[in-house]
């Protein structure tokens, strides 16, 4: 009898589900204001229950940025990215990516990438968005049309 138990028990044992795999960003991104931009996201396809993007930007909590439940690839934008407009996501088997459209300086920030599997998250190792050119650009504006109301 505890022998027939014991088999029953061998065949049915089943390790605790583990995660094995990782939130994979790819570098960072340096674009000129007012270029579209995109975070690629790769993600273990078969493990995550749900997949997010977060926007961390320098001593500001993180912005909850859009959300994928893996399995219907439903996804959704949160307050203001939705708002903007500006904001897009593409999920699919095993990648999540975010686009940003007509960046503007504040989308300067990290954006972070993550997916919960077991009610645990898992980031991934964040991706600085770099962009060049609007400050210059409207400081020189400001300053011609300074110099021609003032001369
Ligand atoms: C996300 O971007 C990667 C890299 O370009 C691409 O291979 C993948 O197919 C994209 N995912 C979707 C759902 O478009």
């Amino acid at each position: 009898m505890n022998v027939i138990l014991f088999i029953v028990c061998v065949l049915f044992y089943k390790p605790s589900m583990q995660y094995s795999g990782s939130i994979l960003q790819i570098g960072d991104v340096t674009v000129e204001v007012g270029d579209d931009v995109t975070f690629h996201c790769f993600h273990p396809k078969d493990q995550m229950n749900r997949v997010m993007w977060f926007k961390q930007t320098l001593g500001e909590k993180p912005a909850f940025v859009a959300s994928s439940y893996h399995w219907s690839q439903d996804s959704v934008l949160h307050d203001e990215f939705e708002k903007t407009k500006r904001f897009k996501v593409n999920p699919g088997l095993g990648s999540f990516n975010l686009t940003i459209e007509r960046t503007v300086q504040s989308d300067s920030a990290t954006y972070y990438c993550a997916g919960s599997f077991s009610n645990i998250v898992y980031f991934g190792a964040g991706t600085n968005l770099v962009l060049r050119g609007e400050r210059l650009t409207f400081g020189l504006t400001l300053s011609v049309i300074n110099h021609i109301l003032q001369p």
